[in-house]
């Protein structure tokens, strides 16, 4: 019975580092100037694991807005992008949260924010995104 229950937890850990954005695992994570996601992950049964993954995979600019976008390609057309930034979608901001300058298409710039947390996940000490 102990040993029953035993299993179970383990599952349920599993599935969350899966299933979770991950910034709920993972540590010390940043963006650097070419758009890649670095970050120290948690990793099921072993040490954390030092990975990255390149944005471009995961986000895309719809009309100067950063979104959840697999291969949509943002970092073509939005620079300046880095960790934090000058408008929270909330307070306190996620601290996944990304700022970037987005193209919007017809010449203008707008400022974009996104919360990488709900793009990304830690999928076994790997980063992905949809
Ligand atoms: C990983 O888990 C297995 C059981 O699922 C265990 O036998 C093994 O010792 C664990 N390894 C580490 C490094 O903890
Ligand atoms: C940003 O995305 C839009 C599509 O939503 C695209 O038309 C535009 O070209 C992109 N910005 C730039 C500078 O490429
Ligand atoms: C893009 O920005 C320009 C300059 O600010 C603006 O005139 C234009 O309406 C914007 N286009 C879109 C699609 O937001």
């Amino acid at each position: 019975m102990r040993f029953t229950s035993a299993l179970v937890t383990l599952a349920a850990l599993a599935t969350a580092v899966h299933a979770g954005g991950f910034a709920d695992s993972c540590k010390d994570y940043t963006v650097d100037s070419n758009g890649y996601l670095k970050a120290t992950c948690a990793v099921p049964n072993a040490s954390g694991k030092k990975t990255e993954i390149d944005l471009n995979n995961c986000l895309g600019n719809a009309s100067g807005h950063l979104q959840c976008q697999g291969n949509g390609q943002a970092l073509r057309s939005c620079e300046r992008c880095f960790l934090g930034g000058g408008k929270a979608s909330s307070t306190p901001p996620p601290p996944a949260q990304m700022q970037c300058t987005c193209g919007n298409g017809s010449g203008g710039q707008l400022v974009s924010w996104i919360d990488l947390n709900v793009c990304v996940t830690n999928d076994h000490g790997n980063l992905r995104c949809p």
